[in-house]
This record gives C-alpha cells, sequence and structure tokens, in this order.
C-alpha cells in the first residue's frame, strides 16, 4: 500500500472530488484528516472510512480562518503525528455576472480558493520542513489556464498555480514537493444547481471535449495518488491537466468554420 499510515489532510473532502481522494487514500493505508466547512460531510465521509475499516478524523475546518486551521493541523498531530501530505481541495465559485459581482463575491470565492491554500500550506510546512519531507498537492482547474468563466474563482486558481511554484522552489531544498493538478469538468455535486436547470448540460459540456466526455472524480484521482506517492519523487512545481484535452486545442471551433464534418465515432 502507497500511503501506509501516512497521515493526509484534505480539505473540501465532504463532498465530491475531496470526498473520494479521502476514500482512495484510505484505502491505500492513509489516516485521513476529513476537513469540511459543512459539518455532517466531514462526519459522513470519515465515518464512512472508519466504516470500512481505515483511519480517519473529521474537522470541522473553514479554510478561510487562520484559528480553524490551527485546530485542524494541532488536532491531526494529536491523532496521527504530523501532517505528511496536504490536498488544497476546497475552493468556491459563484456563478455571478462580473459587472454585477461585489466585493463579498469577489472576495468570498478568492478567499476560499487561495488564502485556504495559503494558510493551510502555511501550516503544514514547518513540520514537513523539520521532518525533510512532505507533500501538498493543489487542486487547480482549467479555469487556471485559460477563461471559462467564473472570474474570481478563476483568479484564485491561476494565483495558486503560482502558489505552487513558489513553494515548490522555496521549500524542495527540504524535501518538500509541491504539484498542481489542473482539472476540467468534473461529475460532482458542485454542478447540481447548474444541472436543475439544464438536466442535459454534462453532454453539452462533453461536445468540447475531445475524449468525448466530462470527467468523473476517479479520472482526477488516480493523477492525485501518483503525484502524493514516492512514484513522483523529483516531481515538482508541476501543474498537470487532467482535462480530457480540453485545453490541447479545440477542433469543434475549426470544424463549424470550416465545416468539416465531425467523423468521430459515436
Ligand atoms: N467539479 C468540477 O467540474 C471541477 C473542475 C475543475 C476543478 N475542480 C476543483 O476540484 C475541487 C473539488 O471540487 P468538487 O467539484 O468536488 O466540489 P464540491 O462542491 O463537490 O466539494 C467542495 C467541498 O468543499 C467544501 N468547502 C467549501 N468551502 C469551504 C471552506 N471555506 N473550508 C472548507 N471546506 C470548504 C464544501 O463544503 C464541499 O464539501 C475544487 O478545488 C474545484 O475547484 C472541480
Amino acid at each position: 500500500m502507497r500511503f501506509q499510515d501516512r497521515v493526509v489532510i484534505i480539505t473540501g473532502g465532504g463532498s465530491g472530488l475531496g470526498r473520494l481522494l479521502a476514500h482512495r487514500f484510505a484505502a491505500e493505508g492513509a489516516a485521513v484528516i476529513v476537513a469540511d466547512v459543512i459539518a455532517e460531510r466531514a462526519r459522513a465521509v470519515a465515518g464512512e472510512i472508519s466504516d470500512a475499516g481505515g483511519a480517519s478524523l473529521p474537522q470541522i475546518t473553514d479554510v478561510t480562518s487562520a484559528s480553524d486551521v490551527r485546530s485542524m493541523v494541532a488536532a491531526t498531530r494529536e491523532a496521527f503525528g504530523p501532517v505528511e501530505i496536504l490536498i488544497n481541495n476546497a475552493a468556491k465559485a459563484t456563478d455571478v455576472d462580473f459587472l454585477g459581482m461585489s466585493e463579498e463575491v469577489w472576495d468570498g470565492d478568492v478567499d476560499v480558493t487561495l488564502k485556504g491554500a495559503f494558510l493551510c500550506s502555511q501550516a503544514v510546512l514547518g513540520d514537513m520542513v523539520e521532518a525533510g519531507s512532505g507533500v501538498i498537492l493543489n487542486i487547480s482547474s482549467v479555469n487556471a489556464l485559460a477563461y471559462y468563466g467564473n472570474e474570481a474563482y478563476s483568479a484564485a486558481k491561476a494565483g495558486l498555480l503560482s502558489l505552487t511554484r513558489s513553494l515548490a522552489v522555496r521549500y524542495g531544498p527540504s524535501g518538500v514537493r509541491v504539484n498542481a493538478i489542473a482539472p476540467g469538468t468534473l461529475r460532482t455535486p458542485a454542478w447540481e444547481k447548474r444541472r436543475a436547470r439544464d438536466p442535459g448540460i454534462f453532454e453539452q459540456v462533453a461536445r468540447w471535449y475531445p475524449l468525448g466526455r466530462i470527467g468523473e472524480p476517479e479520472d482526477v484521482a488516480g493523477a492525485a495518488l501518483f503525484l502524493a506517492s514516492e512514484e513522483a519523487a523529483w516531481i515538482s512545481g508541476a501543474v498537470l491537466p487532467v482535462d480530457g484535452g480540453l485545453t490541447a486545442g479545440n477542433l469543434q471551433m475549426m470544424q463549424e468554420i470550416v465545416k468539416e464534418p465531425d467523423d468521430r465515432p459515436r
């Protein structure tokens, strides 16, 4: 098992990708801290892991609160020891028109998505430096690489890539690796409101993906566990798009311009 007795914090671990990552790390032997601002979610996922025989601790943590983050790291240390792997996964994206975006919405999206990663990283880096090893994995987005809406969230996700590089370079000499994954559209509860408005939204979105479908949390988990593992021992400061080819190019657009038929098998 790749993560036997490793101590892993997953922020936003109560839903979607974070929940799946919590289960996958636990299944590979890790002690998983499921940190979420929504108490029932953190408890439910930690309970599922314990019921399956894994080691887990729920933490009710708002990643934008320095005191919450400090308590989370202290509780982790007490239960399992110092944090060895941090997954900065919590994020917030508010669907609102740019001209109508209030300061509160901007600050809310940026605080959860970027400041949260700053606070959590800062809180665990001391122990990692002392241990001479550690892994931080930032869940960014294709929105960090090109514009797909949600200006505040996208700016924060792009900032997260800068933070990834800064920490990778600064703490590399201390044995700490810092990487980022930039997922495309994932089938998670984050899409519930949009799906309620348009039940066919995933099929619509899938047209734009070279691989012909949107992503599942499992598609990201393989990359996340790899980057957190010893198999990636010499990978740091990297940004890995896990996006079904979305950011590689746009054939759909060219086919509409040159009226080239879409010959993909259906
Ligand atoms: N779903 C997608 O299409 C998609 C695409 C690209 C990137 N991502 C990224 O993947 C990650 C996971 O997204 P998801 O789709 O699983 O979302 P989700 O909404 O299913 O889960 C996010 C979790 O974060 C928690 N959270 C929100 N604010 C928090 C805070 N202040 N402190 C702690 N926890 C908080 C929520 O309660 C929720 O349980 C995010 O970083 C997201 O930006 C998702």
